[in-house]
């Protein structure tokens, strides 16, 4: 059994979440977690360590069959070996496919609030960015959305690309069958490919169950880039390593030239780690960190229901990023400056999704009970003092 409950200092080491912020500041921003990768994988990495020798590698065939296998074994979605490619992560799979597939004239389409780093390519690549916000609904102080079709259906015709994000960061949807359909209709008689951002496909909560979008139909697939990697579910982010799975050997042959052209060369680490990852090792640790983590969440939302009944928020499916709501507490302003200020409390803030932000903020949940509880008891106090 794994003991979720410790988590190794960070401070004293390069991490972003960790460093940025000064020393009194609690992190909940960043999207790793505290704790370390499960035992198969740094053993692996030991052994890699001890030979010594760090030379060039790239993805063995073995290592796309594992990849394909575990599409059969989670989903019985069967795919080629050949369909999956390698990448230097999945912000650099969703940027390739957007040179593949979207012009000046054809943008890219994003489900808004949606993760900041979908609205970096319209300027990194040069293409305009069309926004279908999701309708957010309240019911007493829990959050959910839904898609607003009228306004997909009208930015859709303007897309060369539709960026998916399922699981939904910052909002934890896992968006049902029926949805993923209409939406994947609407690209196809649109001419739009589809990139289906599944990140965070395995770390699911309760018993929820995931479905890959390209699973649904051939037809889907055919129009579909699915982007997976290990680094979410397993906590190892930092070694930059996830594939694309294209199963259209034209739309793969583009990619792949694109993945070239711009050396995007996955290192032998990430190689290594996403091998031993994907090969079942350690799925007992994922069992053990998915009902961590769902505890989490019900700790989030319980304590945020009971010690601050005026914030909202939502009830992730998946993810271990909770969404909270501040328009209705009287803070003035940002409520991630608020809190930075008068908490001492890091977390994202609201307005860097897009429209339907403001007002809000990502928490990372992705770390000990104890700093949960911390980092909670902090914003319960500095929201008294208003
Ligand atoms: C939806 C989503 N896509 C991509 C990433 C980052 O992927 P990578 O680090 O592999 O580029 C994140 C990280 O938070 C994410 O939430």
């Amino acid at each position: 059994m794994t003991n979720f409950d410790i988590v190794p200092n960070r401070r004293n080491t390069n991490s972003i979440k960790w460093l940025y912020y000064p020393k009194d500041v609690l992190p909940m921003w960043v999207a790793d977690m505290d704790f370390p990768a499960p035992k198969p994988i740094l053993d692996g990495l030991h052994k890699v360590v001890d030979h010594g020798v760090f030379g060039y590698e790239m993805a063995t065939p073995g290592l796309k069959e594992t990849v394909a296998a575990r599409m059969d074994k989670l989903y019985k979605w069967k795919v080629k070996p050949e369909a999956v490619v390698a990448v230097t992560g999945i912000v650099s799979g969703f940027s390739v496919a957007a040179r593949v597939a979207c012009t000046p004239k054809k943008g890219t389409l994003v489900q808004t609030p949606v993760y900041n780093e979908f609205h970096e390519v319209k300027n990194n690549i040069g293409i305009p960015q069309l926004d279908a916000p999701l309708i957010k609904h309240v019911n007493g102080n829990i959050l959910s959305y839904e898609i607003d079709w009228d306004i997909f259906e009208k930015q859709v015709k303007k897309a060369g690309m539709f960026l998916l994000c399922n699981p939904h960061n910052p909002l934890g949807i896992i968006f049902s069958r029926k949805d993923l359909l209409r939406m994947a209709e609407l690209c196809i008689k649109n001419n739009v490919l589809i990139v289906s951002d599944e990140i965070h496909s395995e770390l699911l909560l309760d018993d929820n169950k995931f479905t890959p979008l390209a699973k649904l139909s051939s037809e889907i697939a055919k129009h579909t880039v699915t982007l997976i990697a290990p680094s979410k579910t397993f906590n190892v982010p930092g070694l930059f390593c996830g594939f694309a799975i294209i199963t259209d050997k034209d739309l793969r042959e583009r990619y792949e030239k694109e993945v070239g052209r711009l050396r995007l060369h996955v290192s032998s680490a990430g190689l290594y780690a996403a091998q031993t990852a994907f090969s079942g090792q350690c799925d007992g640790w994922l069992g053990e960190l998915r009902r961590y983590l769902t505890g989490n969440r019900d700790f989030l939302v319980e304590y945020v229901t009971e010690y601050m009944p005026e914030v909202r928020l939502t009830i992730p499916d998946a993810t271990y990023l909770g969404w909270l709501d501040f328009t209705q507490t009287g803070i003035v302003g940002s409520p991630y400056e608020f809190f930075l200020k008068n908490a001492k409390v890091a977390v994202s803030e609201g307005k860097i999704f897009g429209k339907g932000g403001e007002g809000h903020v990502r928490l990372n949940f992705g770390t000990s009970h104890k700093l949960l509880e911390q980092g909670l008891e902090r914003m319960r106090k500095a929201l008294k003092s208003l």
